[in-house]
């Protein structure tokens, strides 16, 4: 495997001043390589470019990027290669420096996981979190830095049958699972929590709304026990069926299974 890249240079470290380490001031990417390509790269490159946009880091060198991304990712015939993008080095103080020196970028080769092959044929066991999702507009839909709400309630549990835990926000909306986006099938329709005040607006999430006809709809845990069908979407495993949500369990249903077979067409999905 090739070596991380910190603005295009094989490394390993950054500066003790990257504010994406003092602020969480930045934003990530985590992209499924297959056979050397990124398939999904338009859509990791759109919405970084687009929240860099929102968080006013203007900067960044997309040519050099996305060389970088096909430097990391030749060879790999099955992985993960990951961006992160700050603001860059700064002094001490919230306040961005008024001129930006240099965007800190970093693109990271990883194995790809490796989920038992159950998790797309049978589903997966998902708990509900304790932890909560806090709302907030400014924020909801980007692949920002500060993720330990997630990390909070990826603590919650060690059990490593339970593949995922589900967030509600403070008003008991379910809105997204730890790493994945949720969609509910209810009356043959393909239902998702909008993400407008919390939870990232992923690329698969994207896809699925742009491509399989899902909307975007409020679901509580009512609905969530009365869906015909519950999956789990990421970039890198592109779908996971669910199979058990605590007491309530689901079958792989025909909506599932068609998706997968379509995402498995198109090199997103493997299993
Ligand atoms: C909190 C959270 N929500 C949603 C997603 C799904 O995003 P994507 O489809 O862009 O991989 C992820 C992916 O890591 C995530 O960490």
């Amino acid at each position: 495997m090739s070596s991380p890249l910190i603005n295009g240079v094989p490394a390993e470290r950054i500066g003790i001043t990257d504010r994406g380490l003092h602020y969480g001031d930045g934003l990530f990417e985590t992209m499924r390589v297959h056979d050397g390509r990124i398939p999904l790269w338009t859509h990791h490159w759109q919405r970084l470019s687009r929240d860099c946009r929102r968080l006013g880091i203007e900067d960044i060198d997309a040519a050099a990027l996305h060389d970088e991304v096909r430097r990391v990712s030749t060879g790999i015939e099955r992985g993960v290669v990951k961006i992160i993008v700050t603001r860059g080095s700064g002094g001490r103080g919230y306040r961005p420096p008024p001129v930006q020196d240099q965007t800190t970028r970093m693109v990271v080769p990883y194995d790809w996981p490796d989920y038992p092959a159950a998790h797309w044929h049978e589903g997966v066991t998902v708990r509900l979190c304790r932890t909560r999702l806090g709302r907030n507009p400014a924020l909801a839909g980007m692949k920002h830095l500060n993720r330990l709400e997630q990390v909070l309630a990826r603590r919650e549990w060690d059990d490593p049958a339970v593949a995922e835990g589900l967030m509600q926000d403070d008003r008991d909306r379910v809105i997204c699972g730890t790493m994945t986006n949720l969609f509910i099938v209810k009356g043959g329709r393909l239902l998702t929590p909008p993400v407008r005040e919390c939870g990232v607006a992923g690329v698969m999430r994207g896809l699925l709304l742009e491509t399989a006809g899902g909307a975007e709809c409020t679901v509580s845990l009512e609905d969530l026990k009365a869906a015909d069908e519950v999956l789990l979407c990421n970039a890198v495993i592109g779908l996971w069926p669910v199979r058990r949500i605590e007491e309530r369990v689901y079958p792989v249903g025909a909506v599932s299974r068609s998706l997968m077979a379509r995402l498995r067409s198109d090199g997103l999905l493997d299993d």
